[in-house]
């Protein structure tokens, strides 16, 4: 359940300063993975607050769908398919982004992708898995900052980056795709102290979801050939399914997708950084400083379990 920022569970976020694009109206925002879910949140929110949006995507006929059904409603979106994981795909949408509409403000890097899930065992995991869920969680983040922050630079206006990791950036449990939202959650605490010590006007958030209602499950549809699943993980043992369905069921019963749409336009009017989308991960995000500064492992998985109301320990 979300219970706002005001509340003593998630605390007020300081002002960090003046980086902060406090009128939408009529700047520009791109948004990665724009043809579904969150991306798909963001990206209609910033348009009916009056942004230009760019919306950018792999899977050509569902962003097709998405620009469509936006220009429908009289919204001014253009869609260009991008694959994040390459950085040419990624250098050529700044370049179009940027002869189309001479500016961007607001970058969403977005796009994602999970593999076989979280009770896989890490060291059964083909290569060809670390290699597709790193090439997109976060290479893609990393060469959406190479693209465009350059020119934000160069603008010197008021722009916004939010980066989507996950809460299974911030707690001690999660495989491939943990390891990659960790690494998103690193780059973009490093990215808004290197952009503050050069006085910058560009603000950072790192949106953190818990479970939203998306087709993140079905990320396979969009899997290159070039990075084969391992035949053994389509067949799965009880065990792994049974993870599988409560995690399909716990995304299913998750947030509204333009609900998070919601969160990040007040996230990024407040310039607020860590963004969470609810408070059930809470006492995880609290207990992870605890476990290091003492010493002792960390026990998430058995915590996990819980929250997808299974009786025994996630990694059975
Ligand atoms: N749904 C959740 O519960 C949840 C929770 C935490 C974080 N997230 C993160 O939110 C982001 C959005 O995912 P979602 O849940 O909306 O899933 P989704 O599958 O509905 O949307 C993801 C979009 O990314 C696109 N995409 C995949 N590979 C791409 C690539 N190589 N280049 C460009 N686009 C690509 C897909 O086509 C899709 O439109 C992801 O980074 C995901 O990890 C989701």
């Amino acid at each position: 359940m979300w219970v706002g920022y005001d509340a003593d569970i998630v605390g007020d976020a300081e002002d960090v300063g003046d980086s902060r694009v406090r009128e939408l109206e009529g700047k520009v925002a791109v948004v990665t993975g724009a043809a579904s879910g969150i991306g798909f949140g963001m990206a209609t929110r910033f348009a009916e607050a009056g942004l230009n949006v760019v919306m950018a995507d792999v899977e050509k006929s569902a962003l097709d769908r998405a620009v469509a059904s936006l220009k429908n409603r009289e919204h001014n979106v253009v869609g260009i398919t991008t694959d994040v994981s390459h950085w040419e795909s990624v250098a050529e949408l700044a370049s179009e982004s940027r002869s189309r509409y001479g500016s961007v403000h607001i970058l969403c890097n977005n796009a994602g992708v999970t593999s076989s899930g979280l009770a896989s065992k890490i060291w059964e995991h083909p290569q060809s898995d670390w290699d597709w869920v790193f090439g997109v969680n976060f290479w893609g983040v990393l060469h959406g900052l190479r693209a465009f922050v350059p020119l934000m630079l160069e603008m010197d206006e008021e722009c916004h980056i939010v980066n989507t990791a996950s809460v299974a950036g911030l707690v001690a449990y999660g495989s491939i795709y943990g390891a990659t939202k960790t690494g998103v959650v690193d780059v973009s605490e490093t990215l808004i102290m290197q952009l503050r010590a050069i006085d910058s006007n560009i603000g950072v958030s790192v949106l953190c979801p818990g479970a939203v209602n998306t087709q993140l499950l079905n990320s396979s549809r969009n899997r290159p050939p070039e990075y084969p699943s391992n035949p053994s993980s389509e067949d799965a043992p009880a065990d792994l399914q049974r993870v599988r369905d409560a995690t399909s069921d716990l995304l299913r019963n998750g947030r509204d997708p333009l609900e998070v749409g919601d969160i990040v336009v007040e996230a990024i009017k407040q310039n607020r950084f860590y963004v969470l989308t609810d408070d059930v991960w809470n006492h995880l995000i609290e207990s992870r400083p605890r476990d290091i500064l003492s010493g002792n492992p960390p026990a998430h998985d058995k915590e996990i379990a819980k929250i997808l109301g299974l009786n025994s320990d996630a990694n059975d």
